[in-house]
């Protein structure tokens, strides 16, 4: 067998060498939501603009928990990709010390990446051992509370402005037949809902001793009972919302036919998406109104070590494409998250985008829980969470014990 075809063969599973080293570049991700599409659209397209390469598209289905098994399983199972997405921080540790993945060391000394991604925290998610395994694409926060306008006017009462206003306005929003509040039915989804009451509502220091400290005893106080309580009312608001994902929740606001939605703020290209403009068809509520504070969590892109260099040069010419000033401007524009770097022009920045990056510069950031704790201990938060979302006969009180345990238990 001649080279090309050696190479053809060793590099299907990854990415097809075509002619003249140009590549096919297999590139896994979880976003097949209307906004997420438009925005990893503009990663594509400049892939292929800027490169030689034909980018090809996996997007998987499901979110995080259904979508991330399957990367997974490629990688350990001998099927990589040529890249993929996954939320940066410690959900790839294993993959990593399996040395499965490919360091980015040398490109991003050669481009400065220390001196262009911000926060610090981004890039520091991404190295192991002193090597850098990722490149961060964006910053998404937990922390917003997304409101209907309309829901509210219709109801008679006013927008809220904070999480206490908005569940004080729950009875009037059921009068005029709207779900006060909107999520889907899958546990990260509550999970993550439940972290933003814990930061948002608890604070910074609480949301750090629980989550980063993984403090038993904090978790088991009385500051987390009342935490327990606001999602004891959370999940009564949401007793009507019977989707499963999350921007089918998000659609409900939309729509109108929901007050708000807990969600990442990956939901503000869904809004924009349906033509609706911040500030006037929905308000945003960064920190729940309560405390500013966001989640510097978001997405880096991996790549599996291959044999083939033109197969690693590919993923080298993408991982560059991805940092591009102009690049990180148009995905995060549509993806409603905000560039990995500070030298960007953001003119285009909505109101919320605004809100977002006036807390970014002043506000109080904390590392998300991907950055924070094991996804295996997240998942057994999220398991709980949903039970007690869905279980009206198990007590705040009943939750709360078995969230000690998994925080006591939690690495
Ligand atoms: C998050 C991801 C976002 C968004 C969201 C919903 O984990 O960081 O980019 O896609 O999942 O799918």
């Amino acid at each position: 067998m001649n080279t090309f075809k050696a190479a053809l063969a060793a590099s299907t599973m990854m990415g097809a060498v075509t002619a003249a080293s140009a590549v096919e570049l297999e590139v896994t991700h979880w976003w097949t939501s209307g906004g997420e599409a438009a925005a990893v659209a503009e990663f594509a397209k400049a892939f292929e603009e800027k490169t030689d390469h034909t980018w090809v598209d996996g997007a998987i289905a499901g979110g995080g928990n259904t979508a991330r098994p399957v990367m997974i399983s490629r990688i350990t199972g001998g099927d990589p990709m040529g890249a993929t997405q996954f939320n940066h921080g410690r959900q790839t540790e294993e993959l990593v010390e399996a040395g499965l993945m490919r360091p980015l060391t040398g490109l991003a000394e050669e481009e400065g990446w220390k001196d262009i991604v911000r926060p610090a925290s981004l890039l520091d998610s991404c190295t192991v051992d002193g090597e850098i395994y990722c490149v961060p694409v964006n910053i998404h926060s937990w922390e917003w509370l997304w409101l209907s306008n309309k829901a509210f006017e219709e109801a008679g009462v006013p927008v809220p402005s904070n999480w206490d206003e908005f569940v004080a306005a729950a009875p009037a929003l059921e009068e005029a037949g709207k779900i006060p509040l909107a999520i889907g039915g899958q546990p990260w989804q509550i999970g993550g809902a439940f972290r933003v009451l814990v930061a948002s509502l608890g604070g910074p220091e609480l949301y750090q001793q629980v989550y980063g400290d993984k403090n038993a005893e904090v978790a088991g106080g009385p500051e987390m009972a009342k935490i327990f309580k606001a999602a004891d009312d959370a999940r009564k608001m949401a007793a009507k919302s019977t989707v499963q994902d999350w921007n089918q929740a998000t659609n409900l606001v939309i729509t109108d036919e929901a007050g708000g939605q807990i969600m990442g703020d990956w939901a503000q290209g869904e809004f924009q998406v349906a033509g609706e403009t911040a500030g006037e068809d929905y308000t945003c509520l960064p920190g729940l109104g309560v405390h500013q504070v966001l989640s510097t969590g978001g997405d880096a892109f991996y790549f599996p070590k291959v044999e083939d260099e033109e197969i690693a040069k590919a993923q080298e010419e993408l991982a560059s494409v991805m940092l591009d000033p102009e690049v990180q401007v148009a995905f995060n524009l549509k993806k409603g998250s905000v560039p990995v770097r500070g030298d960007v022009d953001l003119a285009a920045a909505n109101d919320c985008m605004k809100k977002g990056l006036a807390i970014l510069e002043n506000g109080t950031l904390v590392p998300s829980g991907e950055q924070l704790m094991s996804q295996d201990a997240l998942n057994q938060i999220n398991d709980l969470m949903a039970q007690f979302f869905s279980t009206p006969s198990m007590t705040a009180e009943d939750a709360q014990k078995r969230f000690v345990d998994i925080v006591g238990s939690a690495t």
